[in-house]
């Protein structure tokens, strides 16, 4: 892969998946590292599923005894991206960590690695004896769309030494189809999850955006559940699940200033800001960027490649 463009980033095929080759190049330490040091709970997802949203909403529940939700002053998401609260094992800062929030238990570390590159002892769905996994997903043609948006507005290596500028969309829609971007095909990895989460009797939480966005307060409590903290009935009287929604909605953490005008440290190298991880936040809006025609060419791929694992994207009427 010679040709550098932000949202298909130096791209080696490697088991079936297009990595960033800084993601293939840490792999080995990654998992060396993972094994020495495993986390309680793994919050898996392909880029721009639902990440960002996801990580807040399982740091501010298991949190909920050391942190309230309803501190407006203190509480660790006013002042840092979620991804700061729970780090990415793709690259080694979670090692670089060692303040209680990242460390205590449950500890929570997130990843966008396909499940059959994760580190041994993260496959919970395969008798390894080690962390539950929470997985989220996200339509296809959302996903793409919200990959270019970012991808817009992200200054990568290759620009800032004056290389390749964003690429125009039909061309990342047309490799999109074929799984060329970073950690795609996006199907396949929806898949591998999909069906760790049918073996696995209980260790992979399978989440999809769309329904945490239908019904935010009953996804989680699912998710705090699975973390091995539901919420007590007195905890519901007295509004936690309201409050714990609210500091992660789309419209607080974007306003917070950490967001407006901080900046996310790549797990792959360099910078992000980032106001650059909350945009939408919506489903559909794929409807505004991509036409009928493409959006049913990319429906039939999925479809094709999903055929027989009887998992459909999105909500189920
Ligand atoms: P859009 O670009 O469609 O708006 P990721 O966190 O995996 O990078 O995914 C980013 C997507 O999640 C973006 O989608 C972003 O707007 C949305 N998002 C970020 N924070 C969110 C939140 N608190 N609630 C709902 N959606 C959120």
């Amino acid at each position: 892969q010679g040709s550098y463009a932000p949202l298909f980033p130096c791209l080696r095929q490697y088991r079936g998946f297009w990595l960033p080759d800084a993601v293939l190049r840490n792999l080995p330490t990654v998992h060396a590292s993972f094994e020495k040091r495993p986390a309680d709970i793994l919050l898996a997802s392909f880029p721009k599923s639902g990440t960002t949203w996801l990580k807040a909403l399982a740091f501010a529940a298991a949190r909920r005894s050391v942190h309230s939700p309803f501190d407006d002053v203190h509480h660790p998401l006013l002042s840092r991206i979620s991804h700061d609260c729970v780090r990415f094992i793709d690259t080694l800062r979670f090692l670089e960590d060692d303040d209680t929030d990242t460390t205590a238990a449950p500890r929570l570390v997130s990843t966008h690695l396909p499940y059959s590159l994760l580190p041994r002892r993260a496959r919970a769905a395969d008798g390894a004896g080690g962390c539950q996994i929470v997985y989220i997903c996200r339509d296809p043609k959302d996903t793409l769309v919200s990959l270019s948006h970012f991808d817009a507005g992200v200054k990568w290596p290759s620009q800032a030494e004056g290389g390749t500028a964003a690429m125009e969309f039909e061309e990342a829609f047309k490799l999109y189809c074929q799984g060329q971007c970073g950690l795609g095909p996006q199907w396949e990895h929806v898949r591998e999850y999909w069906e760790a989460s049918k073996r696995s009797s209980g260790s992979v939480l399978f989440l999809k955006y769309e329904e945490m966005l239908q019904d935010p307060a009953g996804n989680l409590r699912k998710l705090a559940e699975f973390m091995g903290c539901p919420f007590t009935p007195a905890e519901e009287d007295a509004g936690v699940v309201r409050a714990i929604l609210e500091l992660c909605s789309l419209d607080k953490q974007r306003n917070l200033p950490v967001n407006r005008t901080g900046v996310y440290k790549r797990y792959t190298g360099g910078t992000i800001d980032n106001r650059f991880f909350f945009r939408k936040g919506a489903v559909g809006d794929w409807r505004n960027h991509i036409t009928p025609e493409m959006a049913a060419r990319l429906d039939g791929v999925v479809e094709e490649a999903l055929k027989g694992s009887g998992f459909t994207f999105g909500l189920v009427e």
